[in-house]
């Protein structure tokens, strides 16, 4: 088994199943490289800086694990970190097209590139960073949805 993974995302905000992933991900490797994308698709709510903050906030006493921001093609970012497996969650069938795109289409880059999916617990499937601001934004409860520091963070940028 390969020592490292890397587990991509926007984290805009990391929330609970994020977390819940980065433990069983632990399990699995030595180290996880936990890379928040600096410009996603999507306009984020919270800055490159804040995202790494927040999921450094979240990981704290997990060891093992590293928060790092990348910029530009996550394949290049993988072969500069010499790192040939990369995470990603699966909660619905829904996801999977986006998911089974990104990952042959990162295998055609990087052909030595090995994609893991993993489950997170049920209790937190349902939970996406998009919902989590959305309930936010309408005066709902997050705090069952994300760890303390980005609930906070999320009370601030969206104040009731
Ligand atoms: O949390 P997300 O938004 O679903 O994560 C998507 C992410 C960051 C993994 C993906 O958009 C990505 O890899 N972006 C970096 C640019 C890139 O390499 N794009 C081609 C992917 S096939």
């Amino acid at each position: 088994m390969k020592k490292t993974a890397m587990y991509p995302g926007s984290f805009d905000p990391i929330t609970l199943g994020h977390l819940d992933l980065i433990r069983r991900a632990r399990r699995m490797f030595e180290r996880v490289i936990v890379a928040v994308v600096a410009n996603p698709q999507k306009e984020p709510l919270f800055s490159a800086e804040e995202r790494v903050a927040l999921c450094r906030a979240a990981i704290r006493g997990l060891s093992g694990v590293e928060v790092v921001s990348f910029d530009g093609l996550l394949v290049n970012y993988l072969r500069r970190r010499k790192c040939r497996i990369l995470l990603r969650g699966l909660r619905f069938v829904s996801d999977l097209e986006y998911e089974l795109q990104m990952a042959l289409t990162n295998r055609q880059l990087y052909p030595e590139v090995e994609t893991v999916f993993l489950l997170p617990d049920e209790r937190y499937a349902n939970i996406s960073s998009t919902l989590v601001k959305e309930v936010a934004r309408l005066g709902g409860d997050i705090s069952r949805f994300v760890p303390g520091p980005a609930a906070a963070a999320l009370r601030r940028k969206i104040p009731a």
